[in-house]
């Protein structure tokens, strides 16, 4: 059978796709190349270019290679512009999530993953956020996700496939230079491309009530996202009953203090390091997100082995190698 990998081409499409192939799973990708690199699809992997928008397109590459299941990563993923392009991303995340449930209900693929965010919860007021923590999410992008597992469970619920949807929390690093961000949208890179240009990193609010003021956050190695994609579509395929929704996180808080001292030790002064200035509060950020990984052990087997460390220096790796050329 073959997986329907949408969005394979990119950060972390790319790492589950080279992870599923490493289990032996047969897949084919779907990617607009937006924000794709196809020389991230491994050799031997069909890379179909287009998007989920396109209802036969989908529904061709779905009848050519009898696709059973589907991991759908296709999406935009960036809070700010969410805010600032609202009707953009319900198009891709939601119309998009519809028209690609459409094809593939259609064509009888019964499997389905979906990729979610801890952006569905907002600003949780909770030490950890487990999966029945109240979705309140503060952004367009948080309310597409929310909206894209309702959208599941009614699809579920008319008995027209089953599936997983994996909530996301903070992912950084990579499994291998070639597979590594290149986007700068988040702490890690944000902090590389301030360190690049010799410039300070910058704090967002050192006043909030967490031990050092800083912003707390849960981690996750996209290599460990990769491993519990392949766990859910392995359950799925094999007919185990999953609960809907899961936790990616390693259930442990980091400051946004605590990771750029991090990122100071894993790069060493050599990388021109400043000591970080500290700005306003960006407005949106909650205090605190910081996952419950419990069930998905319980349910998937499946716990994050990688940390924080090893998301630095693999990051680093990264962005060293893929150079200033071709960041977004
Ligand atoms: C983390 C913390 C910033 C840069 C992200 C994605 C979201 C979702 C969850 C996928 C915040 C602070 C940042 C900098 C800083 N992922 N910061 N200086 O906002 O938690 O959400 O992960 O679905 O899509 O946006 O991540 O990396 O933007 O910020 O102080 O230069 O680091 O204020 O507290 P965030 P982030």
């Amino acid at each position: 059978m073959t997986w329907l990998v949408t969005g394979g081409a990119g950060y972390i499409g790319a790492h589950v796709v080279t992870a599923m192939r490493a289990q032996g799973e047969r897949v084919v990708v779907l990617d607009d190349l937006s924000t794709g690199d196809a020389s991230r699809v491994p050799e031997g992997v069909p890379l179909v270019h287009g998007s989920v928008l396109d209802g036969p397109l989908v529904q061709r590459t779905v009848d050519r290679h009898a696709v059973r299941g589907v991991v759908h990563l296709a999406a935009k993923k960036q809070v700010e512009e969410s805010v600032r392009r609202p009707l953009h991303y319900y198009a891709e995340n939601v119309e998009g999530l519809r028209v690609l449930l459409d094809a593939v209900v259609g064509a009888g693929a019964p499997w389905f993953v979906f990729s979610s965010s801890a952006a569905v919860y907002g600003a949780p007021d909770v030490d950890v956020v487990g999966e029945d923590t109240p979705c309140l999410p503060v952004n367009p992008y948080g309310r597409t996700k929310l909206i894209g597992e309702q959208m599941l469970a009614d699809v579920a619920g008319a008995g027209g496939l089953r599936y997983t949807a994996l909530r996301y929390f903070n992912v950084a690093g990579s499994a291998s230079p070639a597979l590594a961000d290149r986007g700068v949208s988040n702490l890690v890179p944000m902090v590389f491309d301030r360190l690049s240009r010799h410039l300070p990193p910058r704090v967002f609010g050192d006043d909030y009530d967490t031990p050092d003021g800083s912003c707390i956050r849960d981690f996750i190695h996209v290599a460990d996202i990769a491993s519990a994609h392949v766990a859910a579509a392995r359950a799925l395929a094999g007919g185990q009953e999953t609960d809907h929704v899961l936790n990616i996180g390693r259930g442990r808080g980091v400051s946004v203090l605590e990771m750029v001292r991090t990122i100071r030790d894993v790069t060493g002064t050599d990388a021109g390091w400043a000591e970080p200035v500290v700005e306003p509060r960006r407005p949106g950020d909650p205090p605190r997100v910081v996952a419950s990984a419990e069930r998905i052990r319980d349910v998937l087997g499946w716990e994050a082995r990688h940390d924080v460390p090893e998301m630095v220096r693999s990051a680093w790796e990264g962005w060293q190698v893929s150079g200033s050329a071709g960041r977004r």
